[in-house]
């Protein structure tokens, strides 16, 4: 059970740009404070072991974003609970890290490895500056996590492309650019554009003294696609999942009355050329 109470109180909301060390603090402070409410809301959904990469439900048992992970090293970036990786490690896979910012996220991933039996190492960092040596993962993935909440995609891409051995695989999935122009409501009323997909200021909302509470960032098509090519990844596809006619679950801005009518999620698939 969870009550909207239980996620942090919102801030004052302001539109300007933001800064990595000031996204990446509220980002951390944020999802500290979400994290049990957040768990306690979308982990059924999720499942302790399993690979959702969107509110659509879209899920790597049968999407195969990945490809074959058989004897893969493989990263996952933002893990949340890390529901994914161990998913991956259950799969067989056992050479699967992942990360997140938010300690509090690794405490339920941990919390899930011991009720689980399925165990995913995990560290806290930040995807801006990803604490791993040049070459050495096979698949660095991202279901959601860290990619929306970074003011320079340029910069998270390129820290991907650089884990990334070549011939390597790098899928990430983040909110659907599109989804920017119009406001989080997942009913009709959230079908009318409100605001320019062209106006890069990030979401923030900000405590009494104007610090950064929480911040999204927004990144167009044409800025991913920048920002995969300048980290010397080749775009192999990009997914826009239909909303399915069994899952009802609304999840904040997605959900099945807007959801088949516009995109809420893109998943981008690239290779590091070898
Ligand atoms: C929506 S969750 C996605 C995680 C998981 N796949 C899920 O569905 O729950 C986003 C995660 O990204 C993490 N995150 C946000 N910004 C990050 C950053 N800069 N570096 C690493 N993780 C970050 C958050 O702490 C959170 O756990």
């Amino acid at each position: 059970m969870y009550d909207e109470m239980d996620y942090p109180a919102p801030g004052r909301v302001e539109r300007r740009a933001v800064a990595g060390p000031e996204s990446a603090r509220a980002g951390r402070l944020w999802w500290d404070g979400a994290a049990d409410a957040y768990q306690a809301e979308h982990g059924d959904f999720l499942r302790d072991v399993g690979f959702i990469w969107s509110p659509e439900g879209v899920d790597e048992a049968d999407a195969r974003l990945l490809g074959d992970v058989s004897g893969k090293r493989i990263l996952e970036v933002g893990c949340g609970a890390g529901q994914c990786g161990r998913w991956l490690r259950a799969e067989g896979v056992r050479e699967v890290v992942g990360f997140d910012l938010a300690l509090r996220q690794l405490q339920h991933s941990r919390r899930i490895d011991e009720q689980s039996g399925h165990r995913l190492p995990a560290v806290q960092a930040d995807a801006q500056r990803m604490p791993f040596a040049t070459g050495s993962f096979d698949v660095v993935f991202s279901a959601f996590g860290a990619f929306p909440f970074v003011p320079a995609a340029e910069t998270a891409l390129a820290e991907a492309g650089r884990v990334l051995r070549p011939g390597g695989r790098f899928v990430f999935s983040v909110t659907h650019p599109i989804r920017w122009c119009f406001p989080d409501d997942p009913s009709k009323r959230g079908m009318t554009v409100k605001q320019s997909y062209f106006d890069r200021r990030a979401y923030v909302e900000e405590d009494d003294a104007g610090r950064a509470v929480y911040v999204e960032h927004h990144h167009t098509v044409g800025d991913w696609l920048r920002g995969i090519v300048a980290a010397g990844l080749l775009l192999q596809d990009l997914v826009e999942p239909e909303w399915p006619e069994g899952n009802k679950q609304v999840w904040g801005g997605w959900g099945p009355v807007r959801g088949r009518m516009i995109p809420g999620t893109a998943i981008f698939s690239a290779v590091k050329p070898g």
